[in-house]
């Protein structure tokens, strides 16, 4: 379970910024969660907050009762682990093939090689990705490419997922096709969460929606659509 206690995350910079502003939130494991609002609402921050790549200024990040800001330094990778991250533009290795970019993911968290030969077929399989394992990336349809984005996230077998704006540079169809797959990955059991300006999308699937405006939360809705 992740909660937020009036959570402010401000930038401290020659101008500061105010990027979220006395959040409060629960989530529980397994649940589906659009993040909505538009550009500079404080929806990567958020995420962010929670992978602790940055810090809250004022209030509380709990992750299961622990406050991220005390954790030390040397945990904050093996906490990392239970966290899959997928982005926008994949953040693929384009020189190395599609079974080394999930391999190389599987290396950086320690797995042993057995693991590692073992676990990469089977996220490929389960992402469609099986018969492209040779591949590079620049092989592959957008679509694929993020397929592989999201095949690394879930080669640990994360508890989490977040996408942040996964679909951004895809078409309406490979969209589709990209959350049905994160669908997939709720149902068994998988935390997602997904920050998206993708409105066709979160009409269609009606999870719970977050939705960010200026830093505030100013809507928190089950089974909700893209706006009010
Ligand atoms: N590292 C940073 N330093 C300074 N300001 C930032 C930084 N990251 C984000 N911001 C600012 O914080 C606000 C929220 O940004 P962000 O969380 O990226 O929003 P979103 O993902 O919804 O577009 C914006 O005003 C943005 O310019
Ligand atoms: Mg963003």
């Amino acid at each position: 379970m992740i909660q937020f206690f009036n959570v402010s995350k401000i930038y401290a910079g020659e101008v500061k910024v105010t990027a979220l502003e006395d959040v409060n939130l629960t989530i529980e494991k397994g649940e589906f969660i659009f993040l909505v609002g538009p550009s500079g609402a404080g929806k990567s921050t958020l995420t962010k907050l929670i992978i602790r790549e940055e810090i809250a200024t004022n209030g509380q990040v709990m992750v299961d009762g622990k406050s991220l800001a005390r954790m030390k330094q040397r945990e904050i990778p093996y906490y990392r682990r239970n966290i899959g991250f997928v982005f926008q533009d994949f953040r693929l290795l384009m020189t190395r093939t599609v079974y080394e970019n999930v391999a190389f993911a599987a290396e950086s968290v320690e797995m042993t090689r057995t693991q590692i030969r073992q676990r990469v077929p089977m996220v490929l399989e389960m992402m469609g990705l099986d018969q492209k394992r040779n591949a590079f990336p620049h092989q592959l349809s957008g679509g694929q490419q993020q397929r592989l984005g999201i095949a690394r996230a879930m080669v640990n077998n994360p508890t989490m997922i977040i996408a942040d704006e996964p679909t951004g540079n895809l078409d309406p169809e490979t969209s589709s096709e990209i959350m049905q797959i994160f669908q997939a990955i709720n149902r068994r059991g998988t935390t997602v969460m997904i920050a998206t300006h993708d409105k066709a999308m979160v009409d269609k699937l009606r999870q719970r929606v977050i939705q960010l405006r200026g830093g505030f939360v100013v809507r928190d809705q089950k089974n909700g659509g893209y706006a009010e």
